[in-house]
């Protein structure tokens, strides 16, 4: 494989971009807007100068990463040479399943064409296409650069053939690919999106504050980060999408959506990506500022 073509220039496209072409792989990235494309090129140009303070990679390997990548807003044209196309767009079938149906039209016949979703069915996604034998989900984690975990999720129909390519091919980016059937929030965000709800529950009914909920994970778990962070770190949007697609997947109501994420997300207060969540980004400065109403 040698052509990779992105779609969707948001926090995992750019990131999904990033590792591809930092291992020397050409890549188009793709998006409807070209104000998102800008700002994904300077996002990449600056994850790649902490990697170069960092001394992880010199001045060159950024330049060569940087030449990888160009950018396109048509999806036909973008697709058109590619040998996987790997998707990030927004989190909703409907959009989804448009967009797979136009790279299945566009790309060539042999293209592998993944997703890069958090919940939906690749087998709906695959059957939006002529070749749903060659549609597998390729299931990264934000930071892309920093994290190392793929998941790989086989489809009703994803050859097996598929499924090895796109192992082995993690496995060259530097990744730990895991493979995962395809059900409601595959593995990883069915575990994780149920703890980051029962945390907005715990906040809802007053049981802690916000950074004392954060600190019981930190401090207690080890977590990195404490959920009440890492869901303003995902963005409350895709919380709020997964926790829906895994209620109806499973038509289990234990993974109702918290009202007060409901509330958050229909309020545009969606995390770091729009300056407010559990905590407020705007101010300058790396400490961590509750937001208002929870302060
Ligand atoms: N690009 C490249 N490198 C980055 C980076 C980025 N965007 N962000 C951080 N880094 C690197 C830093 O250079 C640093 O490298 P070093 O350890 O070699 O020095 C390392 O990551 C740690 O960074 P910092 O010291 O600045 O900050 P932290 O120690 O706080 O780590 C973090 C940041 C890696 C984001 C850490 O807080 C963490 O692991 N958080 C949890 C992340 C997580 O759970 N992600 C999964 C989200 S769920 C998901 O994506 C699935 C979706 O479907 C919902």
């Amino acid at each position: 494989m040698k052509n990779i073509t992105v779609i969707g220039a948001g926090t995992m496209g750019n990131g999904i971009a990033h590792v591809f072409a930092m291992k020397g792989f050409a890549v188009v990235l793709v998006d409807i807007s070209q104000a998102a494309l800008d700002k994904a090129l300077g996002t990449i140009e600056k994850n790649l100068d902490r990697m170069v303070r960092k001394e992880k990679i010199s001045e060159a390997d950024k330049a060569a990463t940087l030449r990888n990548v160009v950018t396109s807003t048509d999806l036909a044209s973008g697709v058109k040479n590619a040998d996987l196309v790997v998707e990030a767009a927004t989190e909703r079938l409907d959009l989804k399943l448009k967009i797979f149906k136009q790279i299945d039209e566009a790309a060539p016949e042999n293209a592998i064409l993944a997703s890069n979703t958090s919940s939906i069915s690749i087998t709906k996604i695959a059957a939006a296409t002529n070749r749903p034998e060659k549609v597998i989900g390729m299931h990264f984690f934000n930071p892309v650069p920093v994290m190392k975990l793929v998941e790989v999720i086989n489809g009703y129909g994803t050859s097996k053939a598929v499924t090895a390519e796109i192992m082995e091919l993690s496995e060259h980016l530097g990744k730990v690919p895991v493979e995962i059937k395809d059900y409601p929030g595959f593995a990883a965000n069915r575990m994780l999106m149920p703890l980051l709800n029962e945390a907005f529950y715990t906040l809802y009914e007053g049981v802690a504050g916000v950074q004392e909920i954060d600190t019981v994970m930190k401090l207690g778990m080890g977590h990195p980060m404490g959920p009440l962070q890492l869901a303003d770190f995902v963005g409350l949007d895709v919380c709020l999408a997964i926790l829906n697609v895994l209620k109806d997947g499973f038509g289990n109501p234990k993974y109702a959506p918290c009202p007060l994420l409901v509330n958050m997300v229909a309020a545009g207060k969606l995390g770091r990506k729009t300056g407010e969540g559990f905590y407020n980004y705007q101010g300058a400065g790396k400490d961590l500022v509750v937001a208002e109403q929870f302060a």
